[in-house]
């Protein structure tokens, strides 16, 4: 296969191509479903009409005029990428980011490969005798993102190719108001945008998680809870009241030493994961919230956001 040809057509970079031809080699892939299924799929997984229209758009139909052998190999390859590692919890970025303009097979790509996946991780669900509704509920953060993107103005994609890989392989798991990310001694904390962070909601899915992992994942010895987040930067205290969610979330936490994270810019990720923008100048995003008049007074007086993480005994 001739990767520089591969590269340009697809317009990413050769290493990027050669990464995966490297990590899949010839493993086993797995064929998206049937379309007949689609519909019924997507509605499952929490996709909204809007997005489920352009994904059925740009179904991979055999002969599809939109699929060129370079997007059906990276398609089948991305796909064997994720699969091989069924069961592992680090991130994984699935393959290059594509030039999404292109239409909808270069925009949807990876989620013809979560859907793909869904029989896979199912069946490894099924092994862990993981609940239907704990799978099914843990797989619609598919549409959650896609809505997500939809709303940055597709500038959030990147982040969720990688972060949707984690549930196709069986590492994350919604149990309530938290979602939870195995991998380690340590069970992740994930905060998915549903509403308030009420202490309630958070004890309710912590005892889940307490009772959810010994059970389903018996071989795996969780000692704590963690998180790493722009939420537990203790720099909001100075801004936010003493009983809001997030200064009752963060007394939770014992704060690990402040280390530069590698590859995260916390101020990026309160633009992201607040504003739902990564361009929009400071001038013009909305003020309406403490939260919001908080972040970016804090900006324009040339301070930064820290990315903390922390934990809790289990
Ligand atoms: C985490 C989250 C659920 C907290 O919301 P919450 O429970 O309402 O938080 P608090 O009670 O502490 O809110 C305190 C203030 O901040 C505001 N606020 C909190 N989150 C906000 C958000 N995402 N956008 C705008 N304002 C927000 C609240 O409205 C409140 O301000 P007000 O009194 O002026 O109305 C919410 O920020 C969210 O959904 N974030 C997106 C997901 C995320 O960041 N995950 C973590 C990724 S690392």
């Amino acid at each position: 296969m001739d990767l520089a040809a591969t590269a340009a057509l697809l317009g990413v970079s050769v290493e990027d191509v050669d990464r995966v031809h490297r990590l899949a080699g010839d493993l086993p892939s797995a064929p998206p479903p049937d379309r007949a299924d689609a519909p019924a799929l997507l509605e499952r997984l929490a996709v909204r009409p809007d997005d489920a229209a352009e994904i059925m758009e740009g179904w991979p139909d055999p002969g599809s005029p939109l699929w060129t052998p370079e997007l059906r190999w990276l398609l089948d390859r991305s796909t064997a990428l994720v699969r091989a590692d069924l069961g592992g919890g680090g991130w994984l970025v699935p393959g290059p980011e594509l030039p999404r303009e292109r239409g909808p097979a270069f925009r949807h790509l990876y989620v013809y490969g979560y859907l793909a996946l869904i029989d896979v991780v199912r069946g490894y669900h099924r092994d862990h005798g993981v609940p239907d509704a704990v799978s099914w509920a843990t797989l619609a953060d598919l549409g959650r993102n896609l809505a997500v993107d939809r709303r940055m103005n597709r500038e959030g994609w990147p982040v969720m190719q990688s972060w949707l890989t984690l549930h196709v392989r069986g590492a994350v798991y919604e149990l309530g108001r938290l979602q939870f990310h195995r991998g380690g001694t340590t069970l992740d904390l994930h905060i998915p945008e549903s509403g308030p962070l009420t202490p309630e909601a958070i004890d309710a899915s912590l005892d889940r998680a307490r009772a959810f992992f010994p059970r389903h994942f018996p071989g795996e010895d969780h000692t704590a809870f963690g998180c790493g987040s722009w939420l537990l930067d203790p720099q909001l205290l100075d801004y936010l009241p003493e009983d809001s969610n997030i200064a009752r979330f963060q007394r939770r936490f014992e704060l690990e030493p402040y280390e530069e994270p590698e590859g995260i810019d916390a101020d990026v990720e309160v633009l992201r994961f607040v504003f739902r923008t990564l361009t929009t100048p400071l001038d013009r995003l909305p003020r309406d919230t403490v939260l919001q008049r908080a972040l970016v007074d804090h900006l324009k007086a040339g301070r930064h956001w820290r990315w903390r993480r922390g934990r809790f005994p289990v």
